[in-house]
């Protein structure tokens, strides 16, 4: 067995923290393999392991990410080495056997993915179509009564994501917003592009969705190409219902911990299930997409085997969120290995069609840990209701229509019926 193994060092250097440094080079194919790596230094070697990255041609977003993570120094390709530094295959990983640390490959295997421990970059996505524009407004303006943060910050971004091209009208229209918080570092804004196909309701949000979560290398929707490591998804029908609710999603995030350290993430996904009245059987179960997503290259891969099962655009898919659901119900080999990553939680409530009749005052007092509704119930119930009034509306003018025109109508005629009757009576008279 030990022939599979290669020794790293011994228990006792480890205990005395004495700090070890490795030297792995990488492109941007292999970078799924070096975040493995990473991730399994941080979990076993984490205060006095180092790992030096040979930059081979790593993207512009790999880099980025990098930056963000434990113990990790990028070097370029020509750069020469001064001292002597033991190299490690970036397709290997390290593994403790007897409390021995060792090395072995991988076996295309990616373990240790989510145990990278990292400084949090936070974007919070506001999605939306033209016909949502003056909702979005409502929303950043609902920022002035319920403040998002207590203290400014350097790590959370704005974005707001439409889904028409560059210099579109909406686009401009956007980025004539000007909207500032100090809450916020950033503010970006995200263009879909959608094709005319993508363009229609639910295909077009799983699409929009799916793109900030593609790989760093394909695209520039990608969060993962600006750094980030986690995003909160805000759709317009999402609204605070207390003030300091970014600090609350970072707190998720950070659990505890100073906001400058370094933490490793495990869940994928932390939201709301369904909390409002409707009933959804077992499907309530799910966690809604307005939710706080952990932008793990783990992640990403599980999603690209949800989407060979339910094609976002096809028949099969009944919404990304409940998407997800749905697979790992069915696949329980997979759901036994990843039920875990989501988690429920209340800072949100999915209160979809329905509120959770959060204006309230015994709301906010029985819900201490909600800061967040989505799913507003004046809206919705404003337009599901409006068919049967505009219709019983329709009904009632139509009669009060008929019965004006066929009074007056009945008047005209009568009177003209008269006025012939007395003209003929009259004709035949003379012609008399
Ligand atoms: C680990 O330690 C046990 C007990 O000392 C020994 O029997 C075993 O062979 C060791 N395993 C390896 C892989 O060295
Ligand atoms: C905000 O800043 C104050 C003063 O610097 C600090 O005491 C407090 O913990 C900070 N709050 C948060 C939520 O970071
Ligand atoms: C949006 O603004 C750009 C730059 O000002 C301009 O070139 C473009 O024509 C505008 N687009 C539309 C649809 O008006």
């Amino acid at each position: 067995m030990l022939y599979y193994y290669i020794l790293i060092i011994n228990l006792t250097l480890l205990v005395n923290s004495y700090i070890f440094k490795y030297e792995t080079s990488c492109n941007s194919f292999e970078f799924k393999d070096l975040e493995n790596l990473i991730g399994s230094l941080h979990r076993y070697a984490l205060d006095n392991g180092q790992l030096i990255v040979r930059d081979i041609g790593l993207t512009i977003g790999q880099r980025k990410l990098l930056k963000r993570y434990q113990n990790i120094e990028i070097i370029s390709a020509k750069y020469k080495q001064k001292e002597n530094i033991p190299m490690i295959n970036v397709k290997h990983e390290f593994f403790p056997i007897n409390e021995t640390l060792f090395s072995r490959y991988n076996n295309g295997k990616y373990n240790y993915i989510d145990s990278i421990r990292k400084r949090f970059y936070l974007a919070i996505v506001i999605p939306f179509i033209q016909s949502q524009f003056n909702k979005l407004i409502d929303q950043l303006n609902f920022e002035k009564i319920y403040s998002p943060c207590r203290n400014q910050s350097n790590s959370i971004d704005l974005i707001l994501y439409h889904n028409e091209k560059i210099s579109s009208i909406l686009d401009n229209k956007t980025r004539q917003i000007h909207y500032q918080n100090k809450c916020f570092k950033n503010i970006r804004i995200f263009a879909a592009d959608l094709s005319e196909n993508e363009n229609s309701y639910p295909i077009g949000s799983a699409i929009m969705w799916k793109k900030l979560l593609i790989n760093e290398q394909f695209s520039r929707t990608s969060l993962r190409y600006y750094g980030y490591t986690h995003f909160f998804l805000m759709e317009p029908d999402t609204r605070p219902i207390r003030s300091y609710w970014l600090d609350i999603i970072v707190e998720e995030i950070i659990n505890g911990h100073d906001r400058e350290s370094y933490i490793s993430t495990q869940w994928w996904m932390i939201g709301s299930l369904y909390r409002g009245f409707q009933s959804l059987g077992q499907n309530y179960l799910h966690i809604n997409g307005n939710a706080l997503y952990h932008l793990s290259l783990s992640f990403i891969l599980f999603l690209q085997y949800v989407s060979y099962e339910y094609p976002y655009d096809s028949k099969q898919s009944s919404g990304y969120d409940l998407d997800l659901f749905l697979y790992l119900f069915k696949h329980i080999d997979k759901g036994k290995k990843f039920w875990h990553k989501f988690q429920f939680s209340d800072f949100i409530q999915n209160c979809w069609h329905t509120g959770c009749n959060e204006m309230n005052e015994e709301f906010l007092y029985n819900n201490p840990n909600t800061y967040l509704i989505h799913g507003n119930k004046i809206q919705e119930i404003y337009f599901k209701s409006l068919p049967i009034n505009l219709s019983m509306m329709k009904i009632l003018i139509y009669i009060l229509f008929l019965l004006i025109i066929v009074k007056r109508f009945k008047y005209i005629c009568w009177n003209f019926f008269i006025h012939e009757i007395v003209y003929y009576l009259l004709f035949l008279n003379k012609q008399k």
